[in-house]
Parts: structure tokens; C-alpha cells; sequence
């Protein structure tokens, strides 16, 4: 079969099959793309005429705007997707299981399973079926069971996890680290690994340098990318750790991080102290590895994982154990503005966001609750549908108006070029202000006359 045939179904139409199918179209023009979902209003978003897309991440309309039609398109009709391409991609979601054995740390794997079953249905031939989502190691296994059992056509299945961070979607699968593809050390194996490594390489050698085009067997590569999400989470988690020493004696994390990350094995990345991890990958993949290693019975490496995620959730406690404090310890009918409620900036996502627990035990307090976003007001009205009375501004003026205190979540950079002054003035007093990023100038705001508190110092 001529390259020019190998066409490409990427099946999940979320945050992460839209922005890779929609890289992968651009730097692959001679190669038709087909993202389905079964969520037709995902879909309806991906194809509005407007270009009003389901997911916000910068550059990706303009990405959109160069292939769809050409050779990106998004359908319902996984049926036809199916039948007509030659690799599946598999991107639909694989969020931890909240019921049975393993409930609160394993994947729920329903939906995997669900599309594996599809694929077999309606192939009219022999398929390359590419792992996205992120999986729990040997799940590949199950995969090619279900897959090649009393089968008419042959699948070879691949594990090919994604790195790329939201928020910065593009630039990360432009110009990728590396490149991860695990394959079975058969032959049809080794030709499948093959074609995906033409696909990121691109058209012309153009996209993915070889040499970042890493390839390993099938069990690495799901384990790698478990295991890389949870080093980063442990970074934020130790990190994290170390700020609240820092409030007791004195010390500034932001000053032990930048000289711990000045050496070189270890680098400065991942070193800021903050409210915690968001987002819909750290918690899920650090539990899911957790649950593997309870599996194996390997219970030592299990808590230790296990300590991540508790030294996370208490970064959040600490939080609002620390504005309790500062506000003479009542928060009933006091207003507190939200500066910022997505997982982190240039992004309208908020799952697992920092800012949705401390809202939530705010709300406890009895706290008047103002909350402003540029991007993620719509996802935090839909998250926090159970709260009465929050108020939602999109302008961060309206949102401090008459408020006791600030509370800035997320580090959107238009927030410390805002006129503080003004916000400063419209407050009642004492003003506060709790920065959680470290994110504006304290010593400003000080002049200013506000009383300011930051994480890690
Ligand atoms: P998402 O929820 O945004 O998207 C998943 C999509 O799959 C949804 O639109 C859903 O409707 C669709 N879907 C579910 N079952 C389906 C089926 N049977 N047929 C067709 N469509 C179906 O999730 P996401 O954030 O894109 O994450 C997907 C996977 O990628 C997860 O395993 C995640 O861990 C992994 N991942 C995500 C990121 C990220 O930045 N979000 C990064 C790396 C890896
Ligand atoms: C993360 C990984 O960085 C990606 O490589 C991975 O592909 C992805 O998870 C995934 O599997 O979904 P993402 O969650 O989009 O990406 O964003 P990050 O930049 O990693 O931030 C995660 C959280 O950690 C955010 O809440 C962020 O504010 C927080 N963080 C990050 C800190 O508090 N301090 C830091 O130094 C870095």
C-alpha cells in the first residue's frame, strides 16, 4: 500500500485527539485525517463555521483553519471513519474508576474497551491501532485479545502516549521532546512502528527530528508515560512541600528553587510552588499507578506514590487554613474574589482545579464567593452548579469590587499588569491579598497598601 493510502482515524474528539490530528494533518498534507466522537456537539464545535472550537489553546484555530477541509475533518460517523482508514488512533478519555475493584485509583477502562470492540466490527481490513490515551501498563494485552480473537483481519497494536501539556498543546507537539512509540518485536510489529515514525517525522522529514523519535517495547512506553506524569507531580508535590517550611522560618521558596534548579541534574522546570496540580492527568495517572503497584504487591512503592497526591490535596487545606487565620479566623459573609479558576494559564479547562477545592471549602465557611476567568468561567459555572449564590465577571474589577480579599489561583499574565490601585480602592479593608502563584509584585501591592500573602514564603 502506497503511503499516500495509509489514511488516519483518531477516535475521541477531546483535548487531546483534536490539537495531535490537527498537527498531524498540517505537517502530514498528503495523509487524510478523520477525528470521530461520539459526542455530536464536540463535534458540531470542531466543524463550526466560526471556528468557535470545543477546546481553547492558543494557535490551535489557526492550525484549524489550514487543514480542515483539506485533509482534517471531524465526523460522528465512526462506522465510515473506520472502515476507510488504515491506523486508529484511540484518544477517548480513561478517567479513574469511581465504582467495584479499584474504584478511586484504577482507569475506568470501559470506554477503551468499547472502542476496541468497534474497531473490529466495522474494519474491512487490516489495521494499525495506535494506544493515545493514556493506559495502564498491559493494557495492549487486552487490547490485542479482544482485538485478533477469531478475527478476520490482522491488528497490530501500538502504544504511542502523548507529553504535550495543555496550554501549550501546539508549541509541544510542533516541537516535541521526544516521541514515544512501543511496538511488538514482530514483524508486522516492526512495520506498524515504522509507519507511525513516518507520520511524526512528517512529510518530508519536516516535523519530528529521527533522532527524538524514540521506540521501545509495548509495556515501556504505557508505563514511561505513567511514570513521567507522576515524576512531574512528584516535583510540584516535593516542592510544594518545602514552601510550607519556608512560612515557618523564614526562608523564600521561590530563592530554593531557583538555586536548587540552577544545577544541572535537576534542572529548573517544574520547581514552582503553588496551589497544587490541577488537570485531568496527575491525579489519575499518579493513582493509577498507585493501584499497579498495589497489584504486583509492591505496597512500599505503592505509598510512596500515594504520598503525592496527599501532599497535594493538603497544599489546598493550607490554603485555606492560612486565609482563616489572616482573616481573624471568620470567613462567614465575607467576600472573596477568585483571581483565575483553570488548572493553570491559557487554558479554559478546570478538572481537578486547585481553584474548585478551595472554592468548595470556602463555600463551607460561608464565604460570598466572586469568581473571574478570562477563559474558564463557562467549565467553573458548570463544575459548581450545586453552590448557591457564586458570582461569576468575566472583568477582575467587577469581581474585587467590595471584596475582603483576592485570591489569585491561576497565573493568567494580564493579571499583575492589572490597575491594583483601582482594586485596592474598591475593596473594603484590610484588603488582602493571597497570591498562590508567587505571580504578582508583593512589595507593590504592599506600597499600595494591601496586606499580602504568598505560598513558600
Ligand atoms: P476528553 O474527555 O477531552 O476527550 C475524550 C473524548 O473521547 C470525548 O470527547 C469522548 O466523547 C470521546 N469518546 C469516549 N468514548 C468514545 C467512543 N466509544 N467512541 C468515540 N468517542 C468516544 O479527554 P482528553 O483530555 O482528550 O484525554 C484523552 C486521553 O488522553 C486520556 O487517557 C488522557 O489521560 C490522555 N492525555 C490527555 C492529555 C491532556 O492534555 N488532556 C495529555 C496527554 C494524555
Ligand atoms: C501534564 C504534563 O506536563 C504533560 O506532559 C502530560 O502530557 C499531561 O499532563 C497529561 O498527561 O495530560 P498538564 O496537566 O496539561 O500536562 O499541565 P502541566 O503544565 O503539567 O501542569 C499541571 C499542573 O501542575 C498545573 O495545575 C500547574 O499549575 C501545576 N504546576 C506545574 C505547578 O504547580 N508547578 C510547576 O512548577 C509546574
Amino acid at each position: 500500500m502506497s503511503r499516500m493510502n495509509k489514511n488516519i482515524v483518531c477516535i475521541g474528539a477531546g483535548y487531546i485527539g483534536g490539537p495531535t490530528m490537527a498537527v498531524v494533518a498540517k505537517m502530514n498534507p498528503d495523509r487524510k485525517v478523520v477525528v470521530v466522537d461520539i459526542n455530536a456537539e464536540r463535534i458540531k464545535a470542531w466543524n463550526s463555521k466560526g471556528y468557535d472550537l470545543p477546546i481553547y489553546e492558543p494557535g490551535l484555530v489557526d492550525v484549524v483553519k489550514e487543514v480542515r477541509g483539506r485533509n482534517l475533518f471531524f465526523s460522528t460517523d465512526i462506522r465510515k471513519a473506520v472502515k476507510e482508514c488504515d491506523i486508529v488512533f484511540v484518544g477517548v478519555n480513561t478517567p479513574t474508576k469511581m465504582f467495584g475493584r479499584g474504584a478511586g485509583r484504577a482507569s475506568d477502562l470501559q470506554y477503551w474497551e468499547a472502542t476496541a470492540r468497534e474497531i473490529k466490527e466495522w474494519a474491512t481490513g487490516d489495521k494499525i491501532v495506535v494506544e493515545k490515551s493514556t493506559l495502564p501498563v498491559r493494557t495492549a494485552a487486552a487490547m490485542d485479545a479482544i482485538l485478533n480473537d477469531h478475527a478476520k483481519y490482522g491488528f497490530t497494536v501500538l502504544s504511542n502516549p502523548e507529553f504535550l501539556a495543555e496550554g501549550t498543546a501546539i508549541k509541544d507537539l510542533l516541537e516535541p521532546d521526544r516521541v514515544l512509540i512501543g511496538g511488538p518485536s514482530t514483524k508486522a510489529g516492526a512495520a506498524a512502528v515504522a509507519e507511525i515514525v513516518s507520520i511524526y517525522r512528517g512529510k518530508g522529514g519536516r516535523w519530528v527530528p529521527a533522532e527524538k523519535v524514540l521506540t521501545t517495547n509495548v509495556w515501556s512506553a504505557e508505563l514511561t508515560k505513567l511514570a513521567a506524569n507522576a515524576m512531574l507531580a512528584q516535583r510540584v508535590s516535593s516542592v510544594n512541600a518545602l514552601a510550607g517550611l519556608c512560612e515557618a522560618t523564614g526562608a523564600d521558596i521561590d530563592e530554593v528553587a531557583r538555586v536548587i534548579g540552577a544545577d544541572r541534574r535537576i534542572g529548573p522546570k517544574f520547581l514552582k510552588a503553588g496551589p497544587g496540580f490541577g488537570g485531568s492527568c496527575f491525579k489519575k495517572d499518579v493513582l493509577n499507578l498507585v493501584y499497579l503497584c498495589e497489584s504486583f504487591g509492591l505496597h512500599t512503592a505503592a505509598e510512596y506514590w500515594s504520598q503525592v497526591i496527599k501532599m497535594n490535596d493538603h497544599q489546598q487545606e493550607r490554603i485555606v487554613s492560612r486565609l482563616f487565620k489572616e482573616m481573624f479566623n471568620t470567613l462567614a459573609n465575607k467576600k472573596i474574589a477568585v483571581f483565575g479558576f483553570a488548572f493553570k494559564a491559557d487554558t479554559g479547562d478546570t478538572r481537578e482545579t486547585p481553584a474548585g477545592t478551595v472554592v468548595r471549602l470556602l463555600d463551607e465557611e460561608h464565604v460570598r464567593i466572586s469568581i473571574t476567568d478570562p477563559k474558564a468561567i463557562p467549565n467553573a459555572k458548570k463544575d459548581l452548579a450545586d453552590l448557591q449564590g457564586i458570582e461569576y465577571q468575566t472583568d477582575p474589577y467587577k469581581a474585587a469590587k467590595g471584596a475582603d480579599a483576592v485570591l489569585l489561583m491561576t497565573d493568567w499574565k494580564d493579571y499583575p499588569g492589572l490597575d491594583w490601585a483601582k482594586i485596592f480602592k474598591s475593596m473594603r479593608k484590610p484588603a488582602l491579598v493571597f497570591d498562590t502563584r508567587n505571580c504578582l509584585d508583593a512589595a507593590a501591592l504592599r506600597k499600595l497598601g494591601f496586606k499580602v500573602l504568598n505560598i513558600g514564603k
